[in-house]
């Protein structure tokens, strides 16, 4: 067998500890499978006398993450610290510069920076990867790049926030309401140190633009993901959807055709019929669409110690048999300056949810308001009578622009009886 590769990590929390122990419980296992064993040579964290669970003494501790770059006997960093910017990016790109080849779980790193680390990766000669930054449970990055390598894939859509998916699994299967199942989710620790980043979309936005850039050959190129988060979905949406034969999730979709590329993460309604409907509480689902393989489905979980540890080591196993490609799967010179398509652009139909007053001649009114534009309605209907006398008037509509949408959502708002500003969700044909 050849020499051990040497690796050092970065970061101690839940992602590095489980690193930690996947090379120490699979020691042979993972020898045997990458024809060398993989051996940790230094660590390093903010906290040095922490009790991780884990003996860590065998081990080299680095105050200082950032110089990890500099080890002599480190042949790849593990950056699991997490953050766009900041010692997580110090260290990546120091790494790289010093000939190391670089294995991270950090989306919001890969998405801000992928581009940049690509290049830098090539003109090192040395390998990037980040299997566990998208999906870590499903080897998303791999099936593309390398299982799909020989189609032209049109579109990649999924769920890739586990957070929000369990959020909306609970409001629809428990009747919570969105300050109850966000109370929950607190408790249990499954929010981002910064709920935002779940809750308004960014993570899985992260994800989408690593995914395009993966699939497509484009630069990534985050800021132009639309995203819109799950914060205005109420439980009489769902429970609407539902009797409509509509599930709602939050889907990040990306679509490329002739240089255009369309990234978008919202809130949809889906057929419950299909596949990714049923998929619930934490877990992801990856769909992608290519001219060869028609339609192909990955399931699995998102997040977790045990999932994102497992992509990170498989990736060690990638470069300790010496697979050593470009990546995004082309060489970084050719990845593609794509056009942004704004979501204005979108076509389809769109469930619409008014709080009106309930008196006679309400729907005519909203009708005439809806006359003079480029909507039309496929399906209005009236809800009961709350406490407070008012109603809740539902449309589908046809399909129409996403431009025509928002002149009718401001056309409805200046009908005195609408009390509320509407609720609108895209409907996704899938
Ligand atoms: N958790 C998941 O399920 C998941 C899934 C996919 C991707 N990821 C990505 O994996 C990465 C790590 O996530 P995580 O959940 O393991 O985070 P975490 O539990 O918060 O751990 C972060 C680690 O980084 C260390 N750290 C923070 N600032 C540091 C600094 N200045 N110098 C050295 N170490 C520093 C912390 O040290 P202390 O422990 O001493 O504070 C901690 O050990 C992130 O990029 C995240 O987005 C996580």
């Amino acid at each position: 067998m050849s020499k051990p590769l040497k690796v050092a990590i970065a970061g101690l929390g839940n992602v590095g500890i489980g690193v930690v122990k996947i090379l120490e419980e699979h020691k042979e296992l993972i020898a045997d499978r990458a024809g060398r064993e993989i051996a940790i040579s230094a660590v390093s964290a903010r906290s040095k006398d922490q009790d991780r669970g884990v003996d860590l003494s065998p081990y080299q501790w680095v105050d200082n993450a950032a110089e990890m770059a500099d080890l002599d006997d480190v042949d790849i960093v593990v950056e699991l610290i997490g953050g766009e910017d900041g010692i997580a990016y110090e260290l990546s790109k120091n790494s790289l510069k010093n000939g190391k080849a670089l294995v991270t779980a950090n989306k919001a790193m890969v998405a801000h920076h992928g581009a940049l680390l690509a290049d830098m990766a090539q003109d090192a000669g040395v390998v990037l990867r980040y299997e566990a930054a998208v999906a870590g449970g499903i080897p998303i990055i791999k099936s593309i790049g390398e299982g799909l390598a020989a189609n032209k894939l049109s579109q990649v859509y999924g769920i890739m926030n586990g957070t929000t998916n369990y959020m909306l699994t609970h409001m629809e299967s428990r009747g919570l309401t969105y300050d109850e199942i966000l109370a929950e989710v607190q408790e249990l620790g499954y929010l981002e140190a910064d709920p935002a980043l779940d809750l308004d979309g960014i993570d899985a936005a992260h994800k989408l633009a690593i995914l395009s850039s993966v699939a497509f050959g484009t630069k990534t190129d985050f800021e132009s993901v639309y995203i819109e988060g799950i914060r205005n979905i109420e439980s009489v949406d769902i429970e609407y959807g539902k009797e409509l034969g509509y599930r709602i999730k939050l889907l990040g979709i990306t679509k490329y055709e002739d240089g255009n590329l369309s990234q978008r993460v919202h809130p949809v309604m889906i057929d419950r019929e299909l596949p990714i409907a049923s998929v619930m509480d934490g877990f992801n689902a990856i769909v992608v669409d290519g001219d060869y393989i028609d339609r192909t489905f990955y399931n699995g979980r998102g997040a977790g110690e045990g999932p994102t540890a497992s992509a990170v080591v498989a990736d060690l196993i990638d470069i300790a048999r010496g697979h050593s490609g470009p990546a995004f799967f082309k060489p970084a010179s050719k990845l593609i300056e794509a056009a942004p398509v704004s979501i204005n652009r979108r076509k389809g139909a769109y469930y619409v949810r008014l709080h009106v007053e309930d008196h006679a001649g309400v729907i005519a009114d909203i009708t005439a308001a809806l006359k003079h534009t480029n909507v039309s309605v496929e399906t209005m209907l009236q809800k009961g009578t709350e406490k407070d006398g008012t109603v809740y008037v539902v449309i589908v509509t046809h399909e129409t622009t996403e431009v025509a949408m928002k002149d009718a959502i401001n056309r409805i708002k200046e009908v005195s009886s609408v009390i509320e500003t509407p609720q609108s969700i895209r409907i996704e044909k899938l």
